[in-house]
């Protein structure tokens, strides 16, 4: 695709771009939309530099791609409950995103995409991987999807949830936290590409095996899912931004930074049904 109000630069065949000659601080053009959606559509993630977003911003940015997510587990500051902050520091004793994962696929309608700014950075490390699940989906072979199709996966929050409550002493016996359902192989929206969606963060079985059909088949799939061919791997820097596709991709964050600070925050924006 060619795009008349942003400049596109891949980073891999595969996944991911880079995108300049865009001011994600000020409201945007429909054009600039226009272009950063199919930008999202033909690479799967979008990174940005030098953008310096306040929480207004930030979640003005995110409304030009639909209604904003609130996190079913972490509420955000004050006054502005659809920012989900990153942070980790020396007194962390754990991070968002430590194991791979598209946000939330335990809600029943997963976020469309995630925007995360950071402007505080490690002096090295910290990086986010991301892996094509549509790149995964063609690798395998005829018949592995044939014997995927119509199959259907749950996705948990609790486990998840309950233990970053344990670590930082949050009280949440009273939750409930979302479980839902979805497809092994979704279809694309948009692009109506399919793509692989299990993931090691939420995912606790496959609906309809056996426990230890289950595991085979899960351990299979999230081995195959994080094939480096499959990545693209983001060095941030301080006001970079990372725009990525839930629908498409997975994500795992990098806490080789520990006790340095790495901070800043995201929006999510919602999602639909996966079909
Ligand atoms: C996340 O959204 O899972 C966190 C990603 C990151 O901090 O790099």
């Amino acid at each position: 695709m060619s795009y008349s109000a942003i400049h596109v630069k891949p980073v891999t065949p595969r996944i991911g771009a880079e995108v300049s000659g865009i001011d994600l601080t000020r409201p945007l053009s429909n054009q600039q939309v226009d272009d950063l959606h199919g930008a999202l559509a033909d690479h799967q993630v979008l990174f940005f530099r030098d953008q310096k977003l306040d929480f207004e911003q930030h979640k003005a940015l995110g409304r030009h791609f639909g209604e904003l997510h609130i996190h079913p587990n972490t509420p955000g500051p004050e006054g502005h409950p659809e920012i989900l902050p990153i942070h980790a520091d020396a007194d962390s004793k754990r991070i968002a995103g430590e194991n791979w994962h598209s946000d939330v696929s335990c809600d029943a309608e997963p976020p469309l995409g995630s925007i995360l700014y950071l402007h505080t950075v490690p002096a090295a490390g910290g990086d986010t991987l991301f892996a094509s699940m549509h790149a995964a989906y063609e690798a395998l072979s005829p018949a592995m999807k044939t014997f995927l199709e119509g199959l259907t996966a749950t996705h948990s929050g609790d486990h998840v949830y309950r233990r970053t409550n344990a670590l930082i002493g949050r009280e949440d016996r009273n939750k409930v936290f979302p479980r839902a359902s979805h497809p092994v192989v979704r279809t694309h929206p948009v692009t109506k590409r399919k793509a692989l969606f299990v993931n090691q963060g939420f995912t606790t079985h496959i609906d309809g095996l056996s426990p230890s059909e289950s595991r085979a088949l899960l351990a299979f799939l999230f081995e195959h899912s994080a094939q480096p061919a499959f990545q693209v791997r983001f060095r941030w820097e301080p006001h970079s931004v990372a725009f990525w596709d839930n629908r498409s991709v997975q994500h795992i964050a990098m806490w080789d930074y520990f006790p340095q600070v790495r901070s800043g925050h995201r929006v999510t924006i919602k999602g639909d049904r996966p079909f």
